[in-house]
């Protein structure tokens, strides 16, 4: 099969379209034939060799970590898919930017009837940390007020919309080009991050989900009110902050979750949530799709289209 590979880290040139063979299915596992991948930011660190879960000694490896396909094989032990069935899944850190990708069955969920292929494949990593930062970690609660750093991004997109649904006042931060499409994502109120200060702003907030980090982590602790909390995809905040005034911080990394993403599945299904899919780029031009989202301006998701030959 086809599939980009690296075999060192570094920078676009060491993506290469190579031929490996077709996964080797093992209990508990749906072979899946990919249709459609995500990119993500983490995709660009791991070539780069920043993301601290990959080091030289897991190289090569096929880069992507979110897939979406039809079921190919499905084996022992698994019930709940069968050969055909449309799937989607996070995946780890190795195998999502190929023809066909190995799942364990309890990452997988079936895709919306109402997605095509290049949609459904913006939604497991993202959605997943979208999920897991406002309910798992953030415990948002109806009628709570929730700041969102980075609204407009992949993961933000879905906080959004998440955080919508869960009957919270939304607040989100984007740049003069994205405030339009945070306003269509449902937000109470659009923040320029490059003309306003969000402190300024936003006062007594029970959440703030930071998918940004740095100076816009550290001026967060403001705009928390008493027992306020700080959700981080990113550095961990800091222990003077995070102990003080009653204010708690964390930081966490995703988890793939088939149940979760099935309950996600029906929002779309229902219509509650919406999968912006900004570029679409074929699996030969890997390079520029991680190009585009390097950049880190992209409003929604990117995605690679997948040869069927
Ligand atoms: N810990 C984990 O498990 C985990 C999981 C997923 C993602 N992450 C990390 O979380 C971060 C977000 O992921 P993502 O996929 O959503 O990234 P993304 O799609 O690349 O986010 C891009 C968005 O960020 C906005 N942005 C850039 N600078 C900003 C600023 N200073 N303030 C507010 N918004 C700003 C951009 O808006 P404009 O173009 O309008 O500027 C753009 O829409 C990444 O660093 C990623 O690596 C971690």
């Amino acid at each position: 099969m086809k599939a980009i590979r690296i075999d060192h880290f570094g920078g676009p040139e060491v993506m290469e379209v190579s031929e490996v063979e077709i996964p080797q299915l093992q209990p508990g596992e749906v072979l899946v034939k990919n249709m459609a991948v995500g990119v993500n930011p983490v995709d660009f660190k791991i070539r780069e060799g920043q993301y601290p879960d990959v080091r030289q000694d897991k190289l090569p490896l096929t880069m992507g970590r979110e897939v979406a396909g039809q079921v190919e094989a499905v084996g022992d032990g698994v019930s709940g898919f069968k050969v055909g069935d449309r799937v989607f899944a996070m995946i780890g850190a190795d195998g999502g930017y190929a023809q066909f990708a190995r799942v364990p069955a309890a990452h997988l969920a079936h895709v919306p009837s109402s997605l095509d292929w290049r949609h459904a494949a913006g939604v497991p990593l993202a959605a997943h940390t979208a999920w897991q930062a406002l309910v798992e970690h953030g415990h948002l609660e109806q009628g709570q007020k929730v700041l969102i750093h980075g609204g407009s991004g992949g993961v933000g997109h879905f906080a959004v919309q998440f955080a919508r649904v869960k009957g919270a006042q939304v607040y989100a931060t984007a740049s003069s080009e994205g405030l339009e499409f945070l306003k269509q994502m449902g937000v109470d109120r659009a923040i320029d991050y490059k003309h306003e200060k969000f402190e300024d702003i936003c006062h007594d907030f029970d959440l703030v989900i930071d998918l940004i980090g740095g100076e816009t982590q550290s001026r967060s602790w403001q705009v928390l009110g008493q027992g306020g909390r700080l959700v981080s995809t990113l550095e961990m905040p800091d222990a003077h902050h995070r102990q003080a005034a009653g204010k708690t911080g964390t930081r966490f990394t995703a988890r793939p979750d088939g149940q979760e993403l099935a309950n996600i599945a029906g929002l779309i299904e229902a219509g509650e949530v919406r999968v912006i899919i900004e570029q679409t780029f074929e699996l030969a031009e890997a390079r520029q799709a991680l190009d585009a989202v390097a950049n880190h301006h992209v409003h929604g998701k990117v995605v690679l289209r997948i040869p069927q030959r």
